[in-house]
């Protein structure tokens, strides 16, 4: 891959703070890790709506809906992974200066590509909420029947199968879904989001 030269960054008149005055809330990345069927998006889904529904900009980014678009020529290896998690971290922080509260739903295994998108934004910026369930529950529920192709070989490098998953050493957040209610599990990320003065 090239690198860019010659290119200068250009600031705006507009800073992220003013954007952030203006829409009465903080900007921020709320990054959803967790196993597939974990209930990363189902809870990103009920959160955002909840977080609309009380006048907060939002945006959420979703594996299966950003690997239809901007990263569709990439996989799963642990290289394609990272360059996945890269490219959404690059793309959170400019909804972040844009003032909005994005919500990510990616596996993002790796405990060393998601920290460097923590790294990416300011402090406080980041915060890592863990969906957390285990194998065994995710492979129960099987949304999608990728489990049962991962067990008979149609699928390789399958998250929690044959390929890792990093669990995070200190997220800001963990979620137990697999025994916390839908509801309860919004309730709390709310809680942590006016307790923190994000919201
Ligand atoms: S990653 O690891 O963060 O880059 O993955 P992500 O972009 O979140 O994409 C995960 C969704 O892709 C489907 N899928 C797979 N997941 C894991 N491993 C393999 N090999 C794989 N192949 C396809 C799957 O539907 C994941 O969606 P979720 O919502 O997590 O179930």
């Amino acid at each position: 891959m090239g690198t860019s030269t010659n290119i200068v960054w250009h600031d705006s008149n507009v800073t992220k703070e003013e954007r952030q005055k203006l829409n009465h809330h903080k900007s921020a990345v709320l990054w959803f890790t967790g196993l597939s069927g974990s209930g990363k998006s189902t809870l990103s889904v009920a959160l955002e709506k909840e977080l609309h529904h009380r006048g907060i900009h939002t945006y959420r980014l979703d594996g299966d809906n950003v690997r239809h678009g901007l990263n569709k020529n990439l996989g799963f290896s642990p290289e394609d992974r990272a360059e996945n998690i890269r490219r959404i971290g690059e793309v959170s922080k400019l909804m972040t200066d844009a003032g909005l509260l994005t919500l990510t739903a990616f596996i993002s295994p790796y405990r060393e590509d998601r920290d460097k998108v923590r790294e990416l934004l300011d402090e406080g910026e980041f915060v890592e909420i863990y969906a957390k369930c285990s194998v065994e529950e995710c492979e129960s529920r099987d949304p999608k029947g990728l489990y049962k192709k991962a067990r008979a070989g149609e699928i390789k490098q399958f998250t929690g199968i044959d390929a890792p998953y990093e669990e995070p050493a200190a997220p800001e957040l963990t979620i137990d879904t697999e025994n916390q209610s839908l509801g309860e599990s919004v309730e709390t990320i709310i809680s942590y989001l006016k307790e923190n003065d994000y919201i």
